[in-house]
């Protein structure tokens, strides 16, 4: 299957390249930017995006590529950091801008390009750079300008080398995606051939290879990702499989039942450990996030460990997807946001190995998947509920009683969403308890009590989200019910932050 290579040096926006090329039905796959040329089996790739990055070219221990996919003769597209490197490899040269140029800026097309290929002489596009290209390499043309870059875009088309200095891949680059398309189709002449059906073949073909005759676990959370990938391990593997779902008492009220009715309709073998005591034992007095995030993975660990000796299985199966990758820092040069407990949280060494069958794959993908898998939509639009559960919904030390609030919280919030047409509409809506505690009025009576953080947020991919503008009225109804619903709770607070300079939760 063709597909588009994606070297990464730590851009924020490397992911939403690969989307985008996804969206258009071409595979990608993403690379960390210094991966030598040598390891790179080239056959179906035809073409080769260089991500942006927070780096300098001329700093001593930038990230570069290896020269010889400047060599290869493949199509190559340099974004941002991309456009710098592929002219700083080839001799020509980059300086510090004096001030930078960010946000939307107006781009001059100077000259016909195959990239550009439909657009207008002047378009919108969106920058985020300090650093500028000041000469070319030889052989080299520029092909569009701005008032700050003189060289915003370049080409040399007997190479197939091509590079902007803005993101296309960012919605505010109005024809980003025309310029994208222009690159894959009309350039690498890629055809589109990533589809839901392949992408499940492809996935059947590697769970043969990894699992072969050995025995694999499989953790399920009651979110989409783990579901999908048991229906396809146990589509495969049936004999070889167990999925375990494991109550920490931190998950919210419907999730076991779900999954045992789930295990009957799909029919895998599913063994429901009962760990609340354990994970609450070990929660006791903690406080701050990434130690419960750390403490629940190792719990976790633990019982897999356990239960893998006895009855000597050697594979753990996660449904990790790639943004749980991105945000634990699992890709070479990103920074770490926090430790998903499904992947950062888990500790170094295990005996048992870890496959992730749906690791490069996007939320809206295994959407897709579990739509042909037959999942009901109430299972697939779910909000997703991260795998330390209410731990990190709750700040300070989470107690059993202080699950009991969050988790009624979190049932009242979906009903009233559900009722008003929200539910769906929204990435997440949940509560978050705080430790602190406020002065109220309740029935003529002094009240002394909690406060519920309400928090909706809108997404695509969880990597940036938007508060919901939800109306007032509902706002209203939903702390009127938390507060004469919940003895514990006498106020409720929105948050009106978006991601960033937020995260989706609080911890
Ligand atoms: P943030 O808070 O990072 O969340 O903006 C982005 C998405 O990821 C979910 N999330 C987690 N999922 N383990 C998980 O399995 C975790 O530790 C975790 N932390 C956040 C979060 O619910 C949101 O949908």
């Amino acid at each position: 299957m063709d597909k588009i290579l994606i070297l990464d040096f730590g851009g924020q926006y490397t992911h939403l390249i690969s989307r985008r090329i996804r969206e258009l039905g071409v595979y990608t796959e993403i690379l960390p930017g210094n991966i030598p040329f040598s390891e790179i089996n080239l056959s179906s790739v035809k073409g080769i995006i260089l991500s942006g990055g927070p780096s300098s070219v001329y700093e001593k221990n930038s990230p570069k590529c290896d020269k010889r996919f400047l060599e290869s003769k493949i199509p190559i597209l340099g974004i941002c950091y991309g456009h710098q490197l592929l002219v700083y490899i080839l001799g020509g040269k980059i300086e510090k801008g004096v001030a930078g140029e960010y946000g939307l800026t107006e781009l001059e097309i100077i000259k016909n390009s195959p990239l550009f290929f439909k657009l207008s002489k002047k378009e919108i596009v969106w920058m985020n750079h300090q650093d500028v290209v000041k000469s070319l390499p030889k052989d080299f043309e520029i092909i569009a300008k701005t008032n700050y870059s003189e060289i915003a875009a370049y080409q040399n088309l007997k190479k197939k080398i091509f590079g902007v200095q803005f993101h296309p891949e960012v919605s505010h680059t109005k024809k980003g995606v025309e310029i994208l398309k222009n690159f894959v189709f009309k350039i690498c002449q890629a055809k589109k051939e990533w589809q839901t059906k392949k992408m499940v073949e492809i996935i059947k073909d590697e769970i043969k290879r990894e699992i072969g005759n050995e025995k694999a676990l499989l953790a399920l959370s009651g979110g989409i990702d783990s579901f999908v990938a048991a229906i396809l391990v146990n589509s495969v593997s049936k004999d070889n499989l167990l999925c375990i779902y494991i109550d920490t008492g931190l998950m919210r009220e419907e999730d076991k039942k779900m999954i045992k009715k789930l295990s009957e309709k799909y029919k895998f073998k599913l063994k429901i450990i009962n760990a609340q005591k354990e994970f609450f034992k070990n929660l006791k007095g903690v406080i701050h996030p990434e130690e419960k995030r750390k403490i629940i993975g190792k719990i976790f660990i633990k019982i897999f460990e356990r239960i893998a000796k006895r009855e000597k299985y050697n594979i753990l199966i996660q449904g990790t997807i790639y943004s749980d990758r991105i945000e634990s820092g699992q890709t070479k040069y990103s920074s770490k946001i926090k430790s998903h407990h499904n992947v950062g949280g888990l500790p170094k060494r295990s005996f048992l190995k870890i496959y992730e069958p749906l690791r490069n794959l996007y939320k809206d993908e295994v959407r897709r998947i579990a739509k042909d898998l037959k999942i009901s939509k109430e299972i697939i639009k779910r909000h997703i509920f991260p795998g330390p559960g209410f731990a990190i919904r709750i700040i300070g030390e989470v107690t059993p009683k202080k699950v009991a609030i969050v988790r009624k919280a979190t049932k009242i919030i979906e009903e009233e969403l559900k009722k008003a047409n929200y539910y769906y509409k929204v990435w997440m809506a949940f509560p978050v308890l705080l430790s602190i505690k406020s002065v109220g009025i309740q029935g003529d009576k002094r009240s002394y009590k909690y406060p519920i953080v309400l928090r909706i947020v809108e997404s695509e991919d969880a990597m940036t989200a938007n508060f919901t503008k939800i109306p007032y009225s509902l706002l209203e109804k939903i702390s009127q019910r938390l507060t004469n619903e919940i003895k514990e709770i006498n106020r409720v607070v929105y948050d009106i932050t978006n991601k960033p300079p937020a995260t989706m939760e609080w911890e």
